[in-house]
């Protein structure tokens, strides 16, 4: 029987997605972005999942991008180097 190794959901951002986690990503609400990682790793695969467990996006919109890379790396199936 085969057993996955347990991985850490960091390692698949790229080093530049794992500075600053405990800052705020969303600013305009005040979201820390290792809170959105944390939302994006317990299910959350879609912006508007995100936005609706985390808040975060809710403001002018501005981090939308940076949620949307964070779910790219965090839910693709490889880790991105
Ligand atoms: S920083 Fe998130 S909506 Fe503006």
């Amino acid at each position: 029987m085969k057993t996955e190794p347990v991985t850490n959901p960091l390692d698949k951002l790229p080093p530049i997605l794992k500075k600053n986690l405990d800052r705020n990503l969303c600013v305009c609400n005040e979201v820390l972005k290792i809170d959105i990682i944390n939302a994006i790793v317990d299910g959350a695969t879609t912006v508007a999942e995100v936005k609706k467990q985390t808040y975060a996006t809710m403001g002018s919109g501005c981090c939308v991008k940076q949620v949307e890379r964070l779910i790219e790396c965090l839910c693709s199936p490889e880790a991105k180097k």
